[in-house]
């Protein structure tokens, strides 16, 4: 039995029966919610109170299959073995000391990210959006004033910088004024090569688009990028926060590709379910940054450094990775043949839906009927990021509960079409 696998099977075990069943307390989380959480989020009507792999279980004692991953975070699956160990060994050792000492899980961290990718240096952090502000702020330093470039259909964060760099209207515009210097272009080799000149310090890019419905960039608008900023010296990023970490098959995305970026940004599934980010840099970029350029008080503590360390652990590894690469095509084979799915994108587990009926009913229908988790990222666009432990099984399970959904649902298009 595979590493993996065996861990899975541990988890689930382990974890069965942990926590009793309470049919009163989504009601009562409904409730609190409504009276004291900021409305930033609208929530499905499910409160889920354990996990273990690719499952979960809700307050009322049903059973799911999770196809979201806590959007593409659990991507060792929930409560995997290796990550709850490391928790507990470094929560009874040491939880937080602060970036004015040195600290070893940090470090090790740091070491096994840049050696795996780009070779330089890396920054720790605690956010997809964080790490996209240090980007910005390293390009920035090694370019002072110069535009930073992205394109439309990418989501790169909530944070000003980060926003600034989203092209999208309902994001950006109630939060006017935004950042100055930052462009964005349609993305297309034509339109990059109208605005990146000799003032331009970074091109920022998702190599696969994924808040907007999991877009494969076209590989001739990244070496176009790539050869952009070498003539203008500008810094090519790579905003990994979604697409990294295993999920598109390879540790990395950009390993997929010809094109090397200068620097790319990794979080999400880095922690294995806890919240960190990082910056990782060539050796170009590498000492860029200096002592009070840049911080953050909980970057790269000991907790989330040692979960990441153990995530990697099991997320670098040849044998899940080609599995991964092997059921994103089971998956998509099995995808295209459902009732009402027009097209399947997508690289890995990272897989995207269009689809003939409302997505986000599709979506509910699928969480309280079907007990599957998945998301829609548009009015007739699914997203599937399971873990990627799954195995053949739980691919075919996920489909299949997907096309129960489908074929329960009308065709008449997505709302307001
Ligand atoms: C590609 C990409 N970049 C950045 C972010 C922002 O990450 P966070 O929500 O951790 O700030 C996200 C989040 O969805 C993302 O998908």
């Amino acid at each position: 039995m595979s590493v993996f696998s065996d861990g899975r099977a541990r988890t689930r075990e382990a974890s069965a029966g942990a926590v009793a069943e309470d049919a009163t307390l989504l009601a009562e989380l409904q409730r609190l919610d409504d009276a004291n959480v900021i409305r930033s989020y609208a929530r499905l009507p499910v409160a889920f109170v354990r996990g273990a792999g690719a499952w979960l279980w809700d307050s009322e004692g049903n059973e799911y299959l999770d196809f979201l991953s806590g959007i593409s975070v659990n991507n060792v699956g929930h409560c995997h073995p290796r990550v709850v160990e490391a928790v507990r060994a470094q929560a009874g050792a040491l939880v937080h000391v602060s970036n004015l000492f040195h600290s070893e899980p940090g470090v090790r961290l740091a070491t096994r990210l840049a050696t795996s990718s780009l070779g330089g240096k890396v920054f720790l952090c605690n956010s997809g959006a964080e790490a996209n502000e240090a980007a910005i702020k390293l390009a920035r330093k090694a370019k002072p004033k110069g535009d930073i470039v992205s394109v439309f259909g990418a989501f790169h964060g909530r944070t000003y910088g980060a926003l600034s760099a989203t092209p999208q209207e309902a994001k950006q515009a109630p939060f006017a004024p935004l950042v100055p210097g930052f462009r964005a272009v349609a993305a297309d080799p034509d339109s990059l090569r109208a605005v990146v000149d000799d003032n331009t310090a970074a091109v920022l890019l998702e190599p696969i688009q994924g808040e907007t419905g999991v877009h494969v960039l076209d590989e001739r608008l990244l070496q176009t990028a790539r050869e952009l900023c070498d003539a203008h010296g500008a810094a090519l990023i790579f905003d990994e926060v979604q697409c990294g970490m295993g999920r598109t098959g390879s540790l990395w995305a950009f390993e997929q590709l010809d094109v090397r970026p200068d620097a790319l940004t990794t979080a999400k599934g880095l922690g294995g379910g806890l919240p960190i980010g990082a910056l990782i840099t060539n050796q170009r970029y590498a000492d860029v940054l200096v002592p009070g350029d840049h911080g953050t008080t909980f970057g790269g503590g000991p907790l989330v450094a040692a979960a990441a360390l153990a995530a990697l652990e099991v997320l670098d590894d040849d044998t899940l990775l080609a599995r991964v690469r092997d059921l994103g095509e089971l998956m998509r084979v099995e995808l295209e043949a459902l009732p009402q799915v027009r097209e399947v994108r997508g690289r890995g587990l990272m897989l995207a839906c269009e689809i003939e009926t409302d997505a986000r009913e599709l979506v509910e229908h699928a969480l309280l009927q079907q007990r599957l988790v998945i998301n829609a990222t548009g009015p007739s666009t699914l997203r599937l990021l399971p873990p990627l432990i799954i195995d053949a099984n739980e691919a075919r399970e996920g489909v299949r509960r997907l096309g129960a959904a489908l074929a329960a649902e009308p065709a008449h298009g997505p709302a307001g079409s």
